[in-house]
């Protein structure tokens, strides 16, 4: 299978070498805006650069290709991919789905109205930790889960985009979080309520810390903390998470999954053995999508539910009242 991949700088990188690895998909060729980034990844992973194309309409008209994986910054999404899809070429794009719920919403008309398949790269469901504790809610046997509480602090100094955006921590980074609670719990959120904030010592434009309050489907409430510009004691990427059980309590505590059964003592929990994760599983999955008709579980049809989590958030974050989570059109 051939893909075009647009964007190679940032988080290019990892997709770049995801295929170059990958025995089912190849390149084709490549999209830059930047000529200085187009020449180093060339030099760096040995790209033909008479197959790095400035736009994505000119690559098509170029090169063969079965689909394309958009990792452009967030306010491309909408263009490059809606311009894939309306030329019948699949499209595996980087997370957020857009960059508004609008724009998300333009998307999913398209792969609609296209019958093309759109997925979108949570790759934080497939990390050895997320399946290890998706697998120990599935089979541990507490009873219901009555609460959930996430925390994730970190500081990172990324320069660019990120520190220019609203909410950067909530539209960036927590989609990944809202997203792993759709599918941890395998529900959706019926009630959001949050307050955001900028610490003095932040250097994002936007709030880089917030707490949410969501109220999912079976009275589920789950509780989130988290910030961008914490100053020690960092937690993982995926978070820390603790579900109360009718039994006991399932922790993801440092990327290793514990079972609390009541008056038991602590049982940690094996990680999962797989093949692929993250960026390998979710090209395979494009893979067997694209060549095989396999329904992927991250279509852009689903993932408008997790970005609506993103930004009914912002909307309590900004009106300061409970948001009832809207209907989105998938
Ligand atoms: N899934 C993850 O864990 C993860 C991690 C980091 C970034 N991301 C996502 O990846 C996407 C890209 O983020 P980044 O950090 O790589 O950004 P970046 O700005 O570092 O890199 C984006 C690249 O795309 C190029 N580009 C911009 N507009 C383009 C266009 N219209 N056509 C072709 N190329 C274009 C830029 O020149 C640059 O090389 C974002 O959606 C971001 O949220 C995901």
């Amino acid at each position: 299978m051939k893909v075009v991949q647009v964007g190679i700088g940032g988080m290019g990188n990892a997709w770049l070498r995801a295929v170059q690895a990958s025995p089912e998909v190849e390149y084709s060729g490549f999209v830059e805006v930047n000529q200085t980034i187009a020449q180093q990844q060339a030099e760096k992973y040995g790209l033909d650069p008479a197959r790095i194309f400035p736009s994505l309409a000119e690559a098509l008209n170029a090169v063969p290709v079965d689909g394309i994986i958009n990792v452009t910054p967030p306010q491309f999404h909408r263009e490059v991919s809606i311009l894939a899809l309306e030329a019948s070429v699949p499209v595996l794009s980087e997370k957020p789905l857009a960059d508004t719920l609008g724009a998300a919403q333009d998307i999913v008309d398209a792969a609609n109205r296209t019958g093309v398949l759109h997925m979108v790269t949570q790759n934080y469901r497939y990390s050895i930790p997320a399946l290890t504790l998706k697998r120990t809610l599935e089979t541990a046997d507490l009873g219901r889960i009555g609460a959930v509480t996430v925390e994730f602090f970190r500081g990172p100094h990324f320069g660019g985009f990120r520190e220019e955006m609203p909410y950067p921590l909530i539209i960036d980074m927590s989609i990944h979080h809202f997203d792993m609670m759709r599918y941890f719990l395998a529900l959706d959120p019926i009630w959001i309520y949050g307050r955001s904030w900028n610490p003095p010592w932040s250097w994002y434009n936007g709030d880089a810390s917030a707490s949410v309050l969501l109220r999912f489907e079976g009275d589920v409430t789950v509780s989130y903390n988290g910030s961008w510009c914490s100053q020690g004691m960092d937690t993982p990427w995926n978070g820390q998470w603790r579900f109360e059980c009718e039994r006991g309590v399932i922790a993801l505590r440092d990327d290793q999954v514990t079972v609390y059964r009541t008056g038991e003592a602590p049982e940690p929990v094996e990680p999962v053995a797989t093949e692929r994760v993250a960026q390998s599983y979710l090209l395979h999955e494009f893979y067997e999508a694209v060549t095989m008709g396999k329904p992927p579980a991250t279509t852009c049809q689903d993932n408008i539910k997790s970005l609506a989590i993103v930004f009914n958030t912002v909307q309590s974050f900004e009106t300061g009242a409970p948001v009832a989570v809207a209907a989105v059109a998938a």
